[in-house]
Parts: structure tokens; C-alpha cells; sequence
């Protein structure tokens, strides 16, 4: 972006000629935003592309009142019916320095023609980055929940928002309004959010790039049985249609939708002067990286809403009330170089090496680039400048290029098509629509050094190997001694140490206890149940679920295997067996067969095997889904009492436990679940309904 010619010194037709460029730039954004939650720039860009609209404004009133300075939002999309809002739902301008902080409240009093001493009240509370929603309550029953959309018409998301458990179906207590629309946001939690982009890449689905996208995204599902796999929070702060105003404040309004049974944000005061709100603007921006979600401001509002009626709007926000935003955390800086990382499942991860910076206060100098098509997208090229972004705890993101500062010689970024770690090819897979990966993976499997580390830590992992002793930190510390490179290595690794000059045992951080007792653990895993077995390969797509498949299927790992080399042949009868199996899709018997016919794995697999015997499957009672998970139960349950869940949990060999904790694999929870449910969303821990449970266990 060049520097913009000051508004003054603009022609009219120039002013002219920007406005409708702005105004068409601006309707372009919405549409990404609201409509495809999408954005292409930074919140802090739009936010300037408005107030230039709105300077023109001010300086060339023929061009005032337009359409894009009265808009909010676009347009609802076309798939989701309309639901034209009773009360228009406004937006809210933006101030962002003390200053402009102290002239809002002067000109809350100067319209209000206040003598200098009266006093005048005014909320603080954190604006919440999320999706604002309209939730209508009829005879306190929630009949009808809507987007905000362009404002005066919304997407009807009714059968989504009864699905967040946060919001009550129904309300309770006293002063209940015949009609109430509660006004808040809907957000998403930064554990959800991690949680949810690990699924998404797992399953090769669209990553989300901010908890705000995932939120609308969640939210604007077609399908609500997917909004119901999401976790979703909701804040009321404001209202629309209300037959009988249970209060006459802005907080005491918010306080009966807490008695009314709807979640407000705590960190709602009252302030008395200028000072006292940039004060909590302070405090709540210390304890921003803390709150677990994400905010970009806060917002203030006058208290008494008969001087709310008074000040009334302005275009298209309230006097009343302004958005108090934080600075951006932005930075430009220069991207030196890509660097490409290689997780566990192969994935290829382009990270941007940056001439470090300082952005909101914290050094950077590594930041995602997500994958090939976004570096495409935004043809991002070494040498560029470009802007960076932190925003709250999220890892800092390459939002744009500066154009303007491009060397000649940047040549568009050529993403490898071989894995750096290993040298074998890297693809990108089709799924059964045809849709191509975001995500190029290396094919070298096991070989692969930067995969092998990862790979032994899943091969020993609880439910797979199982190996006591034998963690994340301890496999580091072989894998980079050379002591253990692949799975075979750990079962000789007491054989190698005996013969070795330096023994385990003299090693730091090991004795002569601990290292028996490795050897031991080691020496009981010798024979493992063969779903155990499958599931410590680490093969593409194929977790605890297909694992347990293939191995009630073959019985013998042999036959599995003879099966999968015959399968390659994609006409043989080997591959229609594979493709026959029950849950097993073309997708996990294409992943099974490559693995089996790569020839680096059969080498792995044929000194493991020297040292492995794999069994047929465990025993009914801890062959079920949850056997060896750690479950809880919360809320009320509806199909079952606490005490049969518990007694049919423990009979298919999982742990019941009352509290929830790290070592928590699954919450379940039912209506009315509080505290555990906060804490497991936390935890990143699963939740799922008694229904999900239920199918999960196979009584659904
Ligand atoms: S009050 C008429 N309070 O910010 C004003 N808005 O930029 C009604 N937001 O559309 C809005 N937290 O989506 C209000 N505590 C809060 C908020 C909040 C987030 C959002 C909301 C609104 C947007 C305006």
C-alpha cells in the first residue's frame, strides 16, 4: 500500500473515485469475513480501509450516508434461510488510544449536557472476537437464534446454537420477559481451537487460521450434528426484541441474563471516568493471554439505558457505547528463508524464518506458514517484507506481503516435492472425492529420520506398545545416542548394552534399578495382541479403530500382511477383501497396501518380527473401543444411572474415574455439566454426549 494522499488534498472526483474503490474493496472483505470466514487481511487493516471511508465522508458530504459507511457485515450467504432481525443489530465504533478514550466520555456528557461534577456510569467488559448471535426466547422457551448477517437480516442457525451446551433451552427465574433476544457472542476456547485443528489436519480437512474462523465455521454448519462436535461458548452482553425490560442498566440487564441462566462475562465492571476505564482496559489487557479465548478490546458502554435512549446512534453505531481495541500486533519484517518441518505422520510444514522482530512485545523470528497453497495464495517469496501477526497466544502468522518492497530477483516459491529429512518423495494424497491434501507428505515412513523419532514414541505409546519406562524424553535421548533407530532396536537394546563399554546403567539420569526395570518392561511387550501390534505402526489412517478391524479380520499378522503385498495389484482379489472389510474404506486399504510395499518398512518389520511375536486379539472385555480409557461422567444422565455407566464402562475394560484430569481419554456429558466440562475443553480433553457414548459402545 502506498501512502494515502491526505483527504484534504483530494479532488472530488478523486474523493470520488477512492470512495467507490474503498466501498468496493470493503464489500469484498465482508464477504470473505462473514460469509466464507476467510479473511485475507488483518482486522486492523479493515478497520483502516473504514475510517478512511469515513474521513472521505466527513470531508465530501455529497458522498456521506452511503451504503458501505451504513452497512455492518454482508449479506446472509444462500444457505441458510433468512431471519430479518425486530431490532437491527449495530455495530460498534473503535477507538484506540486513551485520548480518544477520554474524548468519548466528554462527548457522552457534552451531549448529554452533564454539569462537570454529575456523575455518569459506564460498563467495561472484554469484546469477545467471536460471531455475535440473536437468540430469541418466547415464553422463555429458545425459539429462534440468528446471525447478525448485514444487520437487519441474519442466517437462521436455530438447530446449531441448540446444540452449544452453554445455552440453556430453556430459561428459568424471576422477571423472565414474555419475549427476550439475548445478544452476545459465540466463541471458541484456544484449547477447542488446538483441539479441532489437530482433528482437521488429521483428517486432512480445512485448518482453521483464528479461533473467530473456527467459531463461524463451527457455526455455519449446514449439518448440526458437526456444530455439536465443536466446542462453542457463548457471552450475552446485549439484547434486541425485549417485551418487559427486566432492568434499567446495561449491567443490571446483563446480571438477570445470568439469573435468567445464560453465561456473562465475569469480567464486567462499572467505571466512573475516563480514567478509571482505560485503568480496566490495563488489566484486562495483562490478563489477555491467560483468558483462554481470544479478545481484541474492550467495550464501554453508558450504564443507565435511559441515557442510552438519550444518546442514541450515529450511522452505524450507538453514541452510547465504543470498542476500546488493542493495539494490532502487527510487524513488518523480512522472511529470510522457508523452512520445511517434518512431523510424525510425514506432514511437510513450510515455516517462515523471519529477521526477528519485535511483535506486541515478544521477539519473533519463526512464524506458520500453514501449507503450500497458502504460500501460493499469498506468494509469499524469500526476501519478501512482509506484516506478521501475533494474536493472543496464537503462533505468530505471515498475514500479507508488501509488495511494493519486493526484491527483482524474488522468484515465487517452489515448494519441495522431496522430503528434506530423508530425500523420498513427498505428495499430496486425494481422498475419496477427489479432493487433493492441503498437506504434502513424505512416503519414506519409517527411514524417514525426522518421522522416526516421532514414530517410536507412538510405537511405545499407551495404547500401542505400552512400554513402562520408555517415554517421549527417553526415546529422544536413544534416538539421539543412536542407540534405538527403529522399533526393532528397543527389543536388543539389553543384548547391545551387555556388550557395550558404556553401560546404560553408568549413564546419567538412568541406575542400575531403572535400567532392569526397563529391561523388563521391554521383555514382558515380547508378545503383543495383534491389534496393538498394527496400531504401533504407525500406518497412514489406520488408528486404534482400523487396527482392531484388521486384526479381528486376518487373525495372524502374516495374513495380513501376504494380503496387502497381493492387494497392490488393484484388481486382485486380495484388494477386494481389504476393501470389504467393514469400516475399512478404499482410503485406509490404499494407505495399508503402500505401507506394506514400500520396502524400507518390510526391512523394519522383518527384524521387529525376529523380535516380536504379535498374538490374536485380547480378550473380549478389553477389546471393546474404550478398553483402557479413562472416562468420566458428568451431568445428568438420562438413559442410565451414574452407577450402571460406571459398571458397563468398567465391564468393556475402561476406567471410571470421578474426577477430570490430564489422564482423562473422554468426558461424558449430559445436560446441566459444569465445571468438568470447563475443565476438560481445557484439557483438550474429548467430550461427547451418553448418545455418542452410547454408539461408541456399541448399544447406540
Ligand atoms: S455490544 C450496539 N459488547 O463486537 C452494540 N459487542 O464491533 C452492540 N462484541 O457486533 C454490541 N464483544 O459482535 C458488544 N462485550 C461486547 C462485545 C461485542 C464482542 C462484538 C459484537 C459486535 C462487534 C462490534
Amino acid at each position: 500500500m502506498t501512502k494515502p494522499v491526505a483527504v484534504e488534498s483530494l479532488s472530488p472526483e478523486a474523493a470520488r473515485s477512492e470512495h467507490a474503490r474503498l466501498a468496493q474493496d470493503i464489500a469484498e472483505h465482508d464477504i470473505r469475513y462473514h460469509q466464507q470466514d476467510a479473511p485475507t487481511i488483518s482486522d486492523a487493516d479493515y478497520d483502516a480501509l473504514r475510517r478512511r471511508v469515513e474521513a472521505i465522508e466527513a470531508a465530501f458530504p455529497d458522498l456521506a450516508g452511503s451504503e458501505v459507511s451504513r452497512r455492518v457485515g454482508a449479506a446472509p450467504s444462500e444457505k441458510f434461510s433468512k431471519v430479518r432481525h425486530a431490532v437491527p443489530m449495530l455495530s460498534l465504533g473503535n477507538v484506540f488510544s486513551d485520548e480518544e478514550v477520554e474524548d468519548f466520555v466528554a462527548r457522552v456528557r457534552r451531549f448529554l449536557g452533564l454539569a462537570e461534577d454529575a456523575p455518569v456510569a459506564f460498563t467495561a467488559e472484554p469484546k469477545i472476537d467471536g460471531l455475535s448471535c440473536n437468540i430469541r426466547f418466547e415464553g422463555g422457551e429458545l425459539v429462534r437464534a440468528a446471525t447478525r448477517g448485514d444487520g437487519y437480516e441474519g442466517e437462521d442457525v436455530t438447530a446449531n446454537v441448540r446444540t452449544i451446551s452453554e445455552i440453556p433451552h430453556r430459561l428459568h427465574g424471576e422477571g423472565l420477559p414474555d419475549v427476550l433476544e439475548v445478544r452476545g457472542e459465540i466463541y471458541m476456547r484456544h484449547a477447542d481451537f488446538a483441539a479441532l485443528n489437530a482433528r482437521q489436519l488429521e483428517a486432512g480437512d480445512k485448518v482453521f487460521a483464528n479461533p473467530r474462523n473456527a467459531a463461524a465455521g463451527s457455526l455455519r454448519q449446514l449439518d448440526s450434528s458437526i456444530t455439536a462436535q465443536r466446542t462453542l461458548h457463548f457471552f450475552a452482553y446485549a439484547w434486541g426484541e425485549v417485551s418487559a425490560m427486566p432492568a434499567d442498566t446495561q449491567h443490571g440487564m446483563v446480571q438477570a441474563f445470568k439469573a435468567f441462566g445464560l453465561p456473562t462475562n465475569p469480567r464486567t465492571v462499572l467505571c466512573h471516568s475516563g480514567a478509571d476505564l482505560i485503568a480496566h482496559f490495563r488489566s484486562i489487557e495483562a490478563e489477555r493471554a491467560h483468558l483462554g479465548y481470544d479478545i481484541d478490546g474492550v467495550v464501554y458502554k453508558v450504564d443507565d439505558l435511559a441515557l442510552q435512549g438519550r444518546l442514541g446512534f450515529v450511522s452505524r453505531s450507538p453514541r452510547w457505547a465504543v470498542a476500546h481495541k488493542f493495539p494490532a500486533e502487527q510487524a513488518t519484517t523480512v522472511l529470510r528463508d522457508i523452512e520445511i518441518q517434518v512431523g510424525r505422520t510425514g506432514a511437510l510444514t513450510p515455516v517462515a524464518k523471519l529477521e526477528p522482530v519485535t511483535v506486541g512485545g515478544v521477539v519473533v523470528s519463526n512464524a506458520t506458514l500453514h501449507n503450500e497453497d497458502e504460500i501460493a495464495r499469498k506468494d509469499i517469496r524469500i526476501g519478501d517484507t512482509v506484516v506478521v501477526q501475533r494474536a493472543g497466544d496464537v503462533i505468530p502468522q505471515i498475514v500479507r506481503v508488501v509488495e511494493e518492497k519486493r526484491p527483482a530477483d524474488a522468484k515465487p516459491y517452489e515448494f519441495p516435492h522431496k522430503c528434506p529429512a530423508c530425500g523420498s518423495a513427498a505428495v499430496r494424497e486425494q481422498d475419496e472425492k477427489g479432493e487433493v491434501d492441503a498437506v504434502r507428505r513424505c512416503t519414506g515412513g519409517l527411514i524417514c529420520p525426522a518421522q522416526s523419532v516421532e514414530r517410536l514414541k507412538h510405537f511405545c505409546s499407551r495404547n500401542a506398545f505400552d512400554i513402562e519406562g520408555l517415554g517421549d524424553r527417553q526415546i529422544e535421548f536413544f534416538h539421539k545416542e543412536g542407540l534405538v533407530m527403529s522399533p526393532a532396536d528397543i527389543f536388543t537394546l539389553e543384548e547391545r548394552d551387555k556388550r557395550s563399554l558404556r553401560k546404560l546403567k553408568d549413564r546419567e539420569g538412568f541406575g542400575s534399578t531403572s535400567v532392569r526395570n526397563l529391561f523388563a518392561a521391554i521383555d514382558s511387550r515380547r508378545r503383543v495382541p495383534l491389534n496393538r501390534f498394527i496400531f504401533a505402526l504407525g500406518i497412514r489412517h489406520v488408528g486404534e479403530t482400523n487396527a482392531r478391524r484388521l486384526a479381528r479380520h486376518f487373525s495372524t499378522f502374516e495374513a495380513l500382511r501376504r494380503t496387502c503385498l497381493a492387494a497392490k495389484d488393484e484388481a486382485s482379489e486380495a484388494r477386494a477383501e481389504l476393501d470389504n472389510i467393514n469400516g475399512v474404506g478404499d482410503v485406509v486399504a490404499e494407505a495399508v497396501v503402500d505401507f506394506f510395499t514400500e520396502p524400507h518398512n518390510e526391512t523394519v518389520l522383518d527384524d521387529l518380527l525376529v523380535q516380536v511375536t504379535p498374538e490374536a486379539m485380547e480378550a473380549v472385555q478389553t477389546d471393546s473401543p474404550v478398553a483402557g480409557k479413562t472416562v468420566v461422567f458428568t451431568g445428568a444422565l438420562e438413559k442410565f444411572t451414574r452407577e450402571e455407566a460406571k459398571a458397563q464402562a468398567e465391564r468393556l475394560g475402561a476406567k471410571v474415574s470421578g474426577s477430570v484430569s490430564k489422564k482423562t481419554d473422554i468426558l461424558v456429558a449430559g445436560p446441566g455439566a459444569g465445571s468438568k466440562l470447563t475443565k476438560a475443553a481445557e484439557l483438550g480433553i474429548e467430550v461427547i454426549s451418553e448418545d455418542d457414548w452410547l454408539a461408541r459402545i456399541g448399544e447406540g
